[in-house]
């Protein structure tokens, strides 16, 4: 009887300001997930700065993925193939990574796999949840994009809807900024809305045509308001202003998804990017997801922000539809998302 071999796939992911690798078995199993996260050094900029990204990448790959071989107690000989992230991103940040792929996929004669970032956040939802599978719909949001996303099939996609302006992530950086509370902002916001009343200002939600979204008019009234209370010499509530900007967001994120899931008749929903570890989302989506009878799924707060565990998922189903890169990969930094 021949046994079925394990695939077992070493991922790199560095698109931002996490330096990350894993090893996940047979699409869906995390041998390990070791992320450098870079937040510390870009906060005292208020943001993430590309060339600081870029060299601290370069200090701490290697290490990254020794730690990942060593967690998930394997070599590289046990390595069936290596898949990374090549963009969208920051193109110096996503260089490093790419180079260090392609540059372990030589030495070790193994297949290289380029992963679409986007189609890693969509797939970390696979690591726990073995019962969502393709067609279903997906809604990004992270610090750099806003995406509906339909998954016809593993590795097959269309986007259904998209931000003209600010990501959902961007939004909430840019406002807690604001606020006062520094960087990053989704997670910050996230905690004190929950002191703060959602009604206290009512903020206009962004209404685009189709399932496009846009936040920045959003995020200049809040901005606004801020200022205003400044320039008449009164104090903010940065609990209220938080509460109700981010109640703003939930409801036109929730409107669209739901409106999108009933257009195309999926019986499954999930969320997916840094954004979807924000509790109020979490929760309106889940009673939106209810109410019609619809299976909602989101990933653990570790797989919604940045790591290499969801380009493995990604990578193995790419493996298995054939896809292979040449030495000759590219980062590309606007890379879109699409066909096979
Ligand atoms: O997916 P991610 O790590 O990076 C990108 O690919 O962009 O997302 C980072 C974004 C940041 O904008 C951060 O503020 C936001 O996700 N974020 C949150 C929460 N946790 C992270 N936003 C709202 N609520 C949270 N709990
Ligand atoms: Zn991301």
């Amino acid at each position: 009887m021949i046994e079925k071999k394990d695939i077992n796939i070493l991922a790199i992911e560095s698109s931002c300001d996490e330096t990350a690798a894993a090893v996940v078995r047979n699409g869906r199993e995390v041998r390990s997930n070791v992320i450098s996260s870079q937040i510390d050094l870009h906060k005292l900029y208020g943001g993430v700065v590309p060339e600081i990204a870029s060299r601290k990448h370069i200090e701490k790959i290697n290490q990254v993925i020794e730690q990942a071989l060593e967690e998930a107690e394997t070599t590289l000989d046990d390595i069936d193939a290596i898949a990374v992230t090549y963009g969208p991103g920051l193109v110096g940040a996503l260089l490093v990574g790419v180079a260090e792929a392609k540059a372990i996929a030589f030495a070790k004669q193994l297949p290289l796999i380029g992963v679409h970032h986007i189609e890693g956040h969509i797939s970390a939802n696979y690591i726990e949840h073995p019962s969502l599978k393709p067609p279903f719909l997906c809604l990004v949001v992270s610090g750099g994009h806003t995406h509906l996303v339909r998954v016809k099939e593993y590795g097959k996609y269309e986007i259904i809807g998209r931000t003209r302006d600010d990501a959902a992530g961007e939004a909430y950086d840019k406002v807690a900024r604001a606020i006062g509370l520094g960087y990053p902002g989704g997670p910050k916001i996230d905690r004190i809305s929950k002191e703060g009343n959602s009604d206290a200002i009512v903020f206009p939600k962004p209404h685009m045509e189709n399932y496009d979204f846009s936040f920045s008019g959003l995020k200049s009234a809040v901005l606004n308001y801020i200022n205003g209370c400044k320039m008449k010499g009164e104090s903010f509530a940065p609990e209220d202003v938080a509460a109700s900007f981010q109640k703003a967001v939930v409801e036109v994120l929730v409107e669209k998804s739901m409106k999108a899931v009933e257009e195309y008749g999926v019986k499954q929903f999930a969320i997916a990017g840094g954004v979807a570890s924000n509790t109020t989302l979490r929760k309106a989506m889940e009673e939106a997801c209810k109410v019609r009878g619809i299976e909602f799924f989101y990933p653990s707060p570790i797989y919604c922000t940045d790591n290499a565990a969801m380009i493995g998922v990604a990578g193995y189903y790419e493996y298995l539809a054939g896809t292979r890169h040449g030495l000759d990969l590219n980062a590309i930094p606007n890379l879109k998302i699409g066909e096979r």
